[in-house]
């Protein structure tokens, strides 16, 4: 790690590079008030009973791999009410041919059908292989996106009916946080107009108080309140994730969309972006959904994980059933290829290779859209698309041929 990748005040966790907080001390953590000087502090009240919860710890990080310890995973009653709720969600992307006189020649399904619920306080993982739709979904939930077709509640409301004026003032409750850091930031903005730049479109930056207030916000990300006059290309990729979490934090929202965050970051570093996250949620009762790739991170930070595969939720579950029992074809391929720290188990385990890429999601497989790579596939995948179902106490699965296999 880099001496620029160090941030001058960190925090207690981030301060442990790769090593993740023992179970006893993410309780001791969660039960030491918020520093006084925070600015962004709600009331204890407002956070859930989450923080008692242990969380696996990171216990290997090589080549680009984090392994976790299995922990218990939070029971669902903990968590505080049903935040966000997205039903039947679809977004298309026509493909149109011509310069002048455009015709629509195809359509990419990137996302086709996809429901999910996340409570206050809750982290949803969201896992699937690179162009299964996750950036898409997440864009959607937001509105960044129009959808096709769907329903997306927020605390029980409809918001795909929202006008612009009420999505402008939802905005300030629900954030996204990037993958590139880099590309994200604007390069002609100093790091203080780049966080006080939502405070300022939602007109509530007072002249007196701003400056004070992302300086606050800059030093509780661990970074250096005086490098506010810094433009983003004087910082590592670590610290320009910590730029982009201050601003997704300085509206004092209550969800945010993690895309990626830590996927374009040294191995070191992004264990200090998990933590710092890890961290602000116990602080301010956030919610996340976390969207990720690489299966151990998910692992650490999620207590519900959904898998999709190409546009679709095959399987959803907590944290601990997903991982230890998964029962859809996919996760089970998914999950055989995260690394075990253990050589001996590792040599005995047996991976399951999944053949051929993603079909392209222009012109998916018909029916179970997996069909084309399952080595279970039978004929009714083929013809009949399974639905999601539920195999008991919230595990969802989509598939004719679902059963439990212990890969890990
Ligand atoms: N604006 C767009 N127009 C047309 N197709 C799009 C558009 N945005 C995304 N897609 C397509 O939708 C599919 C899903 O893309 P998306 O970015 O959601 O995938 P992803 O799961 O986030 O992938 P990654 O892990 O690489 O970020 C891809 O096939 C992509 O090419
Ligand atoms: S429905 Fe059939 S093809 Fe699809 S995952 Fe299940 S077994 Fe495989
Ligand atoms: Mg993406």
């Amino acid at each position: 790690m880099s001496n620029e990748d160090t941030p001058r005040k960190r925090t207690p966790s981030a301060a442990k590079s790769g090593a993740r907080k023992s179970p006893a001390k993410a309780t001791a953590r969660a039960k030491t008030p918020a520093k006084a000087k925070t600015p962004v502090k709600r009331g204890a009240a407002s956070r859930p009973a989450k923080s008692a919860a242990p969380r696996p710890s990171i216990r290997e990080m090589s080549g680009g791999a984090t392994v976790t310890d299995p922990a218990p995973t939070q029971p669902a009653g903990t968590f505080g009410e049903e935040l966000l709720r997205v039903e039947h969600l679809v977004k298309h992307f026509p493909v149109l041919r011509g310069i002048i006189f455009k015709s629509k020649v195809g359509t990419v399904q990137a996302v086709d059908d996809v429901s999910l619920s996340i409570r206050q306080g809750e982290t949803l993982g969201v896992v699937g292989e690179s162009g299964c739709g996750k950036s898409t979904t997440a864009r959607t939930v937001l509105r960044l996106l129009e959808p096709t077709s769907g329903a997306i509640y927020y605390n029980g409301q409809d918001i795909v009916k929202f006008n612009k004026d009420q999505m402008r003032r939802l905005r300030r409750e629900m954030q996204i946080i990037f993958q590139d850091p880099f590309a994200s930031l604007n390069p002609r903005m100093t790091v203080r107009s780049i966080v006080s730049e939502p405070l300022v479109i939602h007109g509530i930056y007072e002249k007196s108080g701003g400056a004070k207030y992302v300086a606050d916000l800059l030093e509780r990300v661990g970074l250096n309140p005086e490098h506010g006059n810094r433009y983003p290309h004087e910082f590592s990729g670590g610290q320009r994730q910590r730029i982009g979490v201050a601003r997704a934090l300085a509206l004092k929202p209550k969800l945010i969309i993690c895309d990626e965050p830590v996927s374009a970051l040294d191995v070191s570093v992004q264990a200090q972006i998990l933590n710092l996250l890890e961290d602000l949620q116990n602080e301010f009762g956030l919610t996340y959904m976390f969207i990720a790739h690489d299966l151990s991170v998910v692992r650490h930070i999620s207590d519900r994980v959904a898998v999709m595969y190409l546009g679709k939720v095959v399987e959803q579950a907590d944290r601990d059933t997903l991982y230890e029992r998964p029962m859809h074809p996919y996760t089970q391929a998914l999950i055989s290829a995260v690394p075990i720290p253990d050589p001996q188990k590792e040599r005995d385990r047996k991976r399951i290779i999944l053949e051929g890429d993603l079909p392209s999601p222009l012109n998916p497989p018909p029916a179970c859209r997996f069909h084309t790579r399952c080595w279970k596939a039978q004929q009714i995948c083929r013809d009949v698309e399974p639905p999601l179902e539920d195999h008991g106490n919230g595990h969802l699965v989509a598939c004719h041929f679902a059963e439990e296999a212990k890969v890990l």
